[in-house]
């Protein structure tokens, strides 16, 4: 077999929040491929970064007090730490503020611009006066244009699915300020995909990708690329545009360059050469794994600035589906939304990646990690079939024959079999079939308990004569165990090094024929992995519900898209950081508000706004002065004298108008239909009613 040269990545997670079981996905099914690369003896290097730069980081360094360099050196850490305990093992682990991948993302961008596929002009944006910055859409909020719901994204409506552009938003916001966003021009860089629709047509029909996401590219084709816009204005953490003062290459551009960017450095450290494997003419093979949530950046963008820039494409690029817990999306307030650091303060990592590599198959398909179903694999397959095997003969092989195998080969039929299903689970492994390779592997493992049934060594170890037999048959047991071991090494090589260290032998690469162990001295068996304790699994949820009383809102947690998204994602996550802390409040958060009955007693218009009415309220101690945003369904002359719902203890808000001392609170959604009032029945004004 010739040796292949391999470059791999993973798509590099952003430095605003820890990894959860949701990133772990992607990063376990790239490390068992990887390993499985490096088993067959073929030169295989796994490279990733941490993706450090753009807005939410920024802003999260900012609410911490601290630069956005101490943020992204502190996240790094933590990141690491996470890959390497759950056994992820990189080649090297980068960050994409670095030296190289500025001197990569401004090299590529030259290249890019000399070629005549960037342009300039100007666009108008929204601006927050206060915060003297642009928003991006996410940072925008308002009512929905389409069914009016309030407090939505600049994105797209989360009550109706409506999306639309921030400008279009009713009664808009800066997520920021709270002020009142103004619009402002800029100037922006332009990436012209569209000059690449050639080249893309014929490269995302060329092999590189899923059928799936083929398809699904098909359509983005048909419907026209769009230029993509690549610069940010300061402030913005990120690399400055050449000779652009006060530009920024917006994350998404550098992002995809870090992996060039990890593997420049580990070229320097151990010599490697670059351009070996990202020149245009390269022979070596380029994988990148990914969510199936930024397909569009990796199979449309990366491929297009690859090549304009005059370097190599990806061979190809392998999309995974989304994580759920439970069959729901990972949630905080259940207790699903799991850090990596909690799975593994409670559990063994070798269990979650024995589970994924069961779920997992060459497909985009989400993946649910179901509780009852975990332990049950994990209970049933590694501890009941395939260390059972081990433990079963173990026993006998110490105490009877000083941990010395028989020099006998007792079942050479058994053992072709084993070995020759060797080539059929390498191609599971290498198409992605993980799942399959586990069923093969589990099937094998029945059969040497079968054989260990059927020849019943425990009894024959109370026969007189027997000795010999039951010798040849517990040694053959080991000998078929350290083969299964050894096929399940990409996905648990812990379990798997144990075993060697057991049976006092070095690992086999990958199996493709061996001879078994005859006559040869073992060590004394260890229990080499137990059963999952359910207890266990109650404190993880228990300990994530924790998680979200104690720590503020810094999870990355990307929406969970049920299906491949359709149109470029303009998410930088910024849920990171607006995202409700909690889904629910306690009784006690809710026992702080002070809602009482109010009267109103004069309502009017307010001039300069075609939203606000002007309400003084009766709420029994005292009369407040409150605006609200409810002209649209209410004459001020249909207000007076009626009852409404207050709260009393917000604290006063200074408007462009006056201060507004409360608010009222109404059912509907929006336009015509809110809906406040009782007539006066005669209640009490002032009444405290929660
Ligand atoms: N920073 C970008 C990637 C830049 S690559 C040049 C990003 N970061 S991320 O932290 O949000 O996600 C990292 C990877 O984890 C992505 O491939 C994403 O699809 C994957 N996942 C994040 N949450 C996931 C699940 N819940 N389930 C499965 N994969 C998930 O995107
Ligand atoms: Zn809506």
């Amino acid at each position: 077999m010739t040796q292949r040269k391999i470059l791999v990545t993973s798509a590099l997670p952003y430095a605003n929040g820890p990894i959860h079981l949701g990133h772990l996905v992607e990063y376990i099914q790239t490390d068992i491929w990887v390993r499985f690369q490096k088993q067959r003896g073929n030169q295989c290097y796994y490279v990733c970064a941490d993706d450090t730069h753009g807005t939410p980081i920024m802003l999260r360094a900012y609410k911490e007090g601290i630069t956005p360099e101490a943020l992204i050196a502190s996240v790094w850490t933590q990141h690491y730490a996470d890959f390497c305990e759950f056994g992820v093992a990189f080649d090297n682990y980068h960050s994409t503020h670095s030296e190289e991948n500025r001197a990569l993302a401004v090299m590529m961008y030259s290249q890019l611009k000399a070629a005549g596929h960037i342009s300039s002009r100007t666009i108008t944006q929204a601006f927050d006066p206060v915060k003297e910055m642009f928003l991006p859409d996410r940072f925008i909020k308002g009512d929905c244009p389409k069914c009016g719901a309030v407090d939505q994204y600049g994105d797209g409506c989360e009550v109706c699915g409506a999306t639309y552009s921030p400008t279009d938003l009713k009664n808009a916001v800066s997520a920021l300020s709270g002020e009142k966003p103004i619009e402002k021009d800029s100037v922006h860089y332009f990436f012209d995909l569209a000059n690449f629709a050639d080249m893309l047509a014929a490269w995302t029909n060329a092999g590189h990708l899923q059928t799936e996401v083929t398809n699904k590219l098909a359509e983005w084709l048909q419907s026209g690329l769009q230029q993509w816009d690549i610069s940010r204005d300061a402030p913005y953490f990120g690399f400055e545009i050449p000779d652009a003062p006060g530009k920024f290459f917006y994350v998404w551009l550098d992002a995809p360059i870090g992996y060039m960017a990890s593997f420049k450095n580990l070229c320097d450290k151990q010599g490697l050469d670059f351009d070996e494997y990202w020149a245009k003419d390269s022979t070596t093979e380029l994988y990148h794994f990914i969510g199936k949530d930024i397909i569009y950046f990796h199979a449309l963008f990366w491929p297009a600035m690859l090549s304009g820039a005059q370097l190599r494409t990806p061979s190809a690029i392998y999309a995974h589906g989304f994580l759920t817990v439970n069959g729901e999306k990972m949630s905080k307030s259940r207790g699903t939304f799991i850090a990596a650091r909690t799975y593994l303060e409670h559990l063994n990592p070798e269990y979650l990646r024995y589970y994924f590599a069961a779920k997992l198959n060459g497909g985009v398909d989400d993946i649910d990690l179901n509780f009852d179903d975990f332990s049950q694999r994990v209970n049933a397959d590694l501890v009941g079939k395939v260390v059972n095997i081990a433990s079963r003969c173990s026993g006998f092989i110490a105490k009877r024959f000083n941990n010395v195998l028989s020099a006998q080969f007792a079942e050479p039929a058994l053992w072709a079999e084993f070995i020759n299903a060797n080539a059929s689970i390498a191609h599971s492994y290498e198409s992605r079939e993980y799942g399959k390779a586990m069923r093969e592997i589990m099937a094998l493992a029945d059969k040497a308990n079968q054989y260990i049934d059927d020849k019943k060594p425990w009894l024959l170890a109370k026969e007189a004569g027997q000795e010999a037999a039951l010798q040849d048959i517990c040694s053959m047991g080991l000998n078929l165990f350290r083969v299964l071991a050894a096929y399940l090494k990409p996905v648990l090589p812990t379990l798997s090094s144990e075993a060697e260290s057991f049976l006092n032998t070095t690992a086999p690469g990958w199996i493709n024929t061996l001879e078994p162990l005859l006559a040869h001295s073992i060590n004394d068996f260890k229990p080499l992995m137990t059963r999952v304790d359910s207890d266990k699994i109650a404190a993880i949820i228990e300990a994530s519900k924790e998680n979200l009383e104690k720590t503020p809102a810094v999870s990355a947690s990307p929406a969970v898209s049920q299906d491949l998204p359709v149109a470029e994602p303009s998410h930088e996550h910024f849920e990171a950081i607006f995202e409700p802390i909690a889904d629910t409040i306690d009784f006690s958060d809710f026992a702080k508000l002070d809602l009482r009955i109010g009267k109103i007693l004069k309502a009017g218009y307010v001039e300069g706004s075609d939203k606000l009415l002007q309400l003084t309220i009766d709420i029994g101690s005292e009369t407040r002065n409150i605006f609200s945003g409810i002209r649209s369904a209410y004459q001020p002359q249909d207000l007076e004298g009626r009852l409404t719902l207050v709260i009393a203890n917000l604290a006063p808000r200074k408007m462009r108008f006056g201060v507004s001392e409360g608010m009222v609170l109404a059912a509907g959604p929006g336009g015509k239909d809110i809906w406040l009032l009782s007539p006066d029945s005669g209640a009490t004004a002032g009444l405290r009613v929660n």
